[in-house]
């Protein structure tokens, strides 16, 4: 966090763990939905994965439970995407009368 810190204090300033800032690039959509549902089903796991990095960087208590928290709100993420998932496709493959 020092070089965050040296940069910006304590404002908001999405970047990664590399400083590279955050961009709408990062964003992934094509329009599909059950790619942009798996795209995001992907990142709620690759969120996991880094709080499970960011706790095995620390052995305070208090840290490695904030970290263990917000880690299962991802795995809860990555349940709800996979139930909307199954609703979409449940949908595309019903036959359509307009
Ligand atoms: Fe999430």
């Amino acid at each position: 966090m020092g070089d965050h810190y040296a940069q910006h204090d304590n404002a908001l300033y999405p970047h990664d763990a590399a400083g590279v800032p955050w961009t709408a690039a990062y964003i992934q959509s094509t329009g599909d939905p059950i790619t942009d549902l798996h795209e995001n089903m992907a990142a709620e796991q690759k969120a996991r994965t880094t709080y499970e990095h960011l706790i095995n960087l620390t052995d305070d208590s208090g840290v490695i439970a904030t970290l263990s928290f917000l880690r299962e709100r991802e795995v809860v993420h990555f349940q709800r995407f996979g139930e909307t998932l199954m609703l979409v496709r449940e949908y595309l493959n019903k036959k359509h009368v307009f």
